[in-house]
């Protein structure tokens, strides 16, 4: 069997009004589960008309998972029930495991230019769904940044790329996430184990991304098959792209807006607390 993993399946994602009324795209989310496990969402927001992001996202629950925020340009004001507030800005990163429940505020700021950002949603195991809720905020410098001799770079939020290791440890679920930039017609392989889930979201320019030679362009998401690596070649203008990989959970799925549990129980049990001012614990 060849072990240079196949692209299974490619998702353009979907426009979306969220929060307050923030037009983003859904790159895959509820309609997806269970094939991204234990992934349950990607956002890609952010525009160029601030009309079109200021409303934010005001104070909302979460539990049972854990989001990423990855900020590519402008910024982010938040605050949580833990009593953390700060911004987050250009390359910066936001990590909080919900687990019990935390509630917060994620608020983009107007930018003059325009703002961008992607959300990732990563599932909890059972076990962990109600562990203490916890934050972190990573700063860009902090993010190893990782240069070729070839002229590919590599940013390391989570995982390992060479002899680069990602500030973002302690996800649950041990999560890869890197962002590579490959300069035109420049290729780049890299090793994930077999079993783990893989996707691509390309963020500029288009590439080659299977040994099939498959073309995927900005916006849109390639998942793949089982393998052993990903091998891609960069278009004529280049690529920027995200790859994420994790373990799947493979435990059932009571996914109830932004609470997701294993089952409805759970759910309604967390939105009754929600209602009657026992949520956070
Ligand atoms: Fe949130």
């Amino acid at each position: 069997m060849n072990a240079t993993r196949t692209i299974r399946q490619v998702f353009s994602g979907r426009p979306t009004l969220e929060g307050a009324g923030v037009r983003l795209k859904r790159i895959f989310g509820f309609n997806e589960v269970p094939v991204f496990d234990p992934f349950l969402m990607m956002d890609d927001f952010g525009a160029s008309d601030p009309e079109d992001y200021v409303a934010g996202f005001p104070w909302h629950p979460h539990r049972g998972i854990e989001t990423v925020t990855y900020m590519l340009h402008g910024t982010v004001e938040h605050g949580d029930s833990l009593g953390n507030k700060g911004t987050i800005g250009d390359g910066q990163v936001q990590w909080m495991t919900a687990g019990c429940g935390i509630i917060h505020q994620e608020m983009p700021q107007p930018q003059e230019d325009y703002l961008r950002g992607l959300q990732l949603w990563v599932n909890l195991p059972a076990k962990n769904k109600m562990m203490p809720p916890r934050y972190r905020d990573i700063r860009a410098a902090d993010i190893p940044d990782h240069k070729d001799k070839n002229g590919v770079r590599v940013k390391v939020i989570a995982g390992r790329y060479k002899d680069a290791i990602g500030p973002v440890k302690d996800i649950v679920r041990g999560p890869e996430y890197l962002d590579v930039h490959l300069p035109a017609g420049k290729p780049f392989e890299h090793g994930i184990a077999r079993g783990q889930t893989v996707f691509v979201y390309v963020l500029e320019g288009e590439g080659a991304f299977d040994a099939g030679k498959k073309t995927i362009t900005a916006g849109r998401l390639a998942l793949y098959g089982d393998g052993e690596r990903i091998s891609v070649e960069a278009g004529r203008d280049g690529v920027r792209f995200v790859c994420i990989s994790g373990q799947p959970i493979g435990e059932p799925v009571a996914w109830g807006g932004p609470i997701v549990m294993n089952i409805q129980e759970e759910l309604d049990l967390a939105f009754r607390e929600y209602r009657n001012g026992t949520f956070i614990k």
